[in-house]
């Protein structure tokens, strides 16, 4: 017994859980350990330079058969895994779309790990279910969204535009659900979304049976925003040729360069064709609670869904994404396995079951940390903290304009900035000096950002959402990118 106790460290009982004196103490510790990493981010290397398996290379690979002390454990993660991942973070990681953590952000996921429920039915945990038709109500309200829409968290817009696309074929085909889509002289369904839109919609035609080929990319304009006249002619040559059109996926705020479909113009398009307008607002979408950015949600009431992601520009740490649909007991229904009148626990259907509403059962308790961020700021600090951020896109864009060596390669919509080192006259050399800036000031470590291609020509891009990243930082990322374009031109 005394062996057995040595070799745990004193740490960990033998039966049940780690003793509570010992818990308590290491919860005071991480407590600090995360104030000390938030504190003090910016003084890290943001991302390591390792090559892949070095993690692994640096951790004991044999299954642990004994216990270990957590301070054993602990004294790892700071050895080999904190340094070993990208600090999200870092004020200076400027990658996709800037990071959305916050202090009461961190204090909920903590308490949502330590009440650990499944908000799977109502009974399961009352309080996660009603929380979460108590923020879906709230962001409902602020995105200017009717109340017809209903909505239902789940992990990624990925997910939620799956269950939007499923919800569409359901529309279209009310027999899939039992019958499915194989072997029944179906017609082909076509779904369309602009060459700028997230690959989470192909994604979605894989896993819903309709298939990666049936989503037909239609091109931009200039601004990157969906042409809805070649929009209108892919539906009509797919008609003539038999295909079933479907769906619409417009973008409100695109991956590369934030640009807006002109969501108003492709809703006229779904209403001529019955087809079903999904929104995929999973960053942009946000910008609509400032009053000044309402321009933004024009259109969305004649949506039948739309997808947004408050983890990617409303300070939710990752991952929640909302999916709103009009006729949300359609959805429902089509993966509500037993028929609501068996809920005979619930006979006036007041229980609202969000198990019902998706291919999940077991579901995290993520309205808590919303509920808690969202009360913390509110509508106003949200608001103030996005302009901010809005604020320093234009600023960056101020100064690529005036530095003659740079251009900008599209609009400044939202926080995201694309441009371009140009000097030069070679096309394919501009290219290759641009991926190499992007690659080594990640190797620096001092700054993070991302390549994108726009028009055939790699372009850097930065994205701005981050709390903790302020003029300054910047001002040291634009001189880092002027320094190392010149080191690299040369
Ligand atoms: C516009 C857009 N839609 C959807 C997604 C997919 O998001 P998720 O990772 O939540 O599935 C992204 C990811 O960046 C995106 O930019």
């Amino acid at each position: 017994m005394k062996d057995r106790q040595e070799s745990l460290h004193g740490d960990v009982g033998d039966l049940g859980d780690v003793p509570p004196a010992i818990f308590r103490e290491q919860l005071h510790r991480l407590a600090d350990w995360i104030a000390d990493y938030r504190e003090q981010i910016a003084e890290r290397r943001i991302a390591p330079n390792d090559k892949p398996g070095a993690i692994l290379a640096r951790l004991n690979r044999a299954a642990p058969e004994n216990a270990a002390g957590l301070d054993e454990i602990f004294a790892d993660i700071d050895r080999v895994i904190v340094p070993g991942v990208a600090h999200w973070a870092h004020p200076q990681f400027m990658s996709y779309f800037g990071c959305t953590t916050t202090s009461p952000g961190i204090l909920a996921e903590m308490m949502t790990g330590a009440l650990n429920v499944n908000a799977m039915t109502w009974r399961t945990s009352p309080a996660a279910s009603e929380l979460e038709t108590l923020v879906l109500d709230w962001l409902r309200q602020w995105l200017g969204l009717s109340e017809q829409f209903g909505g239902v968290v789940y992990d990624t817009a990925s997910i939620s535009t799956m269950h939007a696309l499923a919800t569409a074929r359901e529309q279209a085909a009310p027999s899939t659900r039992k019958q499915g889509l194989s072997g029944r002289g179906l017609p082909g369904f076509r779904i369309y979304t602009s060459s700028q839109a997230h690959s989470s919609v192909e994604k979605g035609a894989i896993a819903i049976g309709i298939g990666e080929d049936n989503v037909r990319r239609i091109g931009c304009n200039a601004d990157f925003r969906m042409d809805v006249l070649a929009l209108r002619k892919m539906v009509a040559s797919d008609l003539r040729n038999g295909f079933k059109p479907l769906a619409v996926v417009a973008t409100v705020g695109t991956t590369s360069t934030a640009s807006v479909d002109p969501v108003p113009q492709i809703a006229q398009v779904c209403r001529e064709h019955e087809m079903w307008l999904h929104i995929d607002g999973a960053y942009g979408a946000g910008l609509a609670l400032l009053p000044e950015c309402k321009w933004v949600a024009a259109g969305w009431n004649e949506a039948d869904s739309i997808v947004i992601n408050p983890h990617k520009m409303l300070f939710i740490p990752f991952d929640f994404s909302a999916l709103y649909v009009r006729d949300i007991a359609r959805l429902r229904r089509l993966f509500t396995l037993a028929p609501e009148h068996l809920h005979l626990r619930d006979p006036v259907g007041a229980e609202i079951n969000y198990m019902d509403y998706g291919v999940q059962l077991g579901r995290r308790f993520r309205a808590l940390k919303a509920w808690v961020v969202w009360r913390a700021f509110g509508r106003e600090g949200l608001a103030a903290r996005i302009r901010e951020h809005l604020r320093l896109a234009k600023l960056l864009a101020d100064w690529i304009e005036n530095d003659e060596r740079f251009e900008l390669s599209a609009p400044v919509v939202m926080g995201v900035v694309c441009f371009r080192f140009k000097a030069g006259a070679d096309d394919q050399k501009i290219d290759m000096v641009n991926s190499s800036v992007v690659e080594r000031i990640n190797a620096s470590g001092r700054a993070y950002l991302t390549q994108t291609r726009l028009r055939g020509r790699t372009v850097m891009r930065i994205g701005l959402g981050n709390v903790l990243t302020t003029e300054q930082h910047l001002r040291n990322i634009w001189k880092l990118i002027q320094a190392t374009a010149t080191e690299v031109a040369a």
